[in-house]
């Protein structure tokens, strides 16, 4: 469209302005800014702050990524959900160690063909990092570019980013071309906002902008609506013992894959159910109390979460560290039908990344019981 052509002088002027100071602008290497893209792929500048500044000091380099522990690394990512991605970083950083001495290649295709990185990674850290003219667009950008457009294309579909990407790469300045599509970014959070009115009178493009200039930015950008969730009822089980907390380790396929999690089950289960289950377990029950109802919400599905404290007598000594300690210590192995292990709750917080989904339910270990 004819009116992008207008977009970058005064955009970067009010980006000059008014950018907000953030650690990953800060040396914006290929590295900081590759993990801190894929952080605020799910989640609010707010929030990812600590997390970036706890990741690199912990994790440094590329190569300190690649050589993580998997518990390590997963325990950096508690809290921001959709560990797949992290995971994906790692594999990653193993690649660029093995084929590009540990440092991320200066060549666009290279980075879009690694784990994890798509259009919009690999145009960040393209454009941000080396300075190269290639378009980042997010959901920030797409929302922006639907306004100054008024364009009522679905905003979800492949096609209609590609279009924008091709549109951007005809505008994009060749000196600030990461300031340029950090710009856009910026003002999609800021200005140009969902959720809510734009704030189109503070707008540096209030003048190109084709929405604003009809009246219709409140309708735009067109989504087609996501498709219904998966509703599953769930029983979830704070197991304790003394000072230790019954933990499980998911399969490594499907949800949540590989994770520690509260024993849990499908249904909505009674307390003679409950008690039933743990019993066969090899557990012996002292006492059960029923806990607040929790949901929890995933992308595809929702848990509505029926939850239980059941204090039980120790477990025995074989149970504990039951073949899933992180870290890889020699340890002896629970009979395999015995998939419940015991941790020190202590240890639990420390060592053990349990999702979200059971935030409201990993509480209650603070409790006596
Ligand atoms: N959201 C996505 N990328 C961002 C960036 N580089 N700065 C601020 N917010 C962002
Ligand atoms: Fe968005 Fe309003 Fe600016 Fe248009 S004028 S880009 S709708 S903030």
């Amino acid at each position: 469209m004819e009116n992008l052509q207008e977009i970058p002088a005064p955009l970067l002027a009010w980006y000059d302005r008014h950018a907000r100071i953030l650690p990953w602008r800060e040396q914006p290497t290929p590295y900081r800014v590759w993990v801190s893209e894929i952080m605020l792929q799910q989640t609010r500048v707010e929030a990812v702050k600590p997390y970036f500044e706890r990741f690199i000091g912990e994790l440094p380099t590329i190569r300190d990524l690649a050589e993580a522990p998997e518990d390590r690394l997963l325990k950096l990512w508690e809290g921001l959900g959709y560990y797949n991605r992290v995971r994906n970083m790692q594999k990653a950083a193993r690649q660029l160690v093995s084929g590009y001495g540990g440092e991320m290649p200066q060549d666009f295709d290279a980075i879009l063909a690694l784990p994890g990185i798509g259009s919009y990674t690999a145009g960040a850290i393209a454009s941000i990092a080396f300075g190269m003219r290639r378009p980042a667009v997010d959901g920030n950008v797409l929302r922006v570019l639907s306004r100054l457009e008024k364009s009522y294309d679905d905003i979800l579909k492949q096609s209609v980013r590609r279009r924008f990407e091709e549109e951007l790469l005809q505008v994009i300045p060749e000196e600030r071309a990461g300031d340029f599509n950090q710009s856009l970014i910026e003002l999609g959070a800021i200005v140009c906002v969902p959720n809510g009115a734009p704030k189109c009178p503070e707008c540096p493009l209030k003048e190109v902008c084709r929405a604003h200039a009809d009246g219709v930015e409140l309708e735009l950008p067109k989504k087609t609506p996501p498709k219904k969730r998966k509703m599953e009822d769930r029983t979830v089980l704070v197991l304790v013992s003394d000072n230790k907390a019954g933990l499980h380790k998911r399969p490594e396929k499907g949800l949540l894959a590989g994770l520690y999690e509260l024993p849990n089950l499908p249904g909505r289960l009674n307390r003679e159910e409950v008690l039933e289950f743990v019993k066969k377990q090899g557990l012996s029950p002292l006492r059960i109390q029923k806990l607040p109802a929790a949901k929890h919400i995933f992308s595809h599905i929702e848990w509505h979460m029926t939850g239980y404290a059941v204090k039980v007598e120790e477990p025995p000594a074989f149970w504990e560290n039951g073949g899933t300690e992180p870290e890889g210590r020699e340890i002896q192995k629970a009979p395999a039908q015995e998939e419940i292990f015991f941790v020190e709750k202590e240890q639990m917080e420390k060592n053990y990344s349990i999702p979200a989904a059971f935030g409201a339910y990993t509480q209650y270990f603070k409790e006596r019981y």
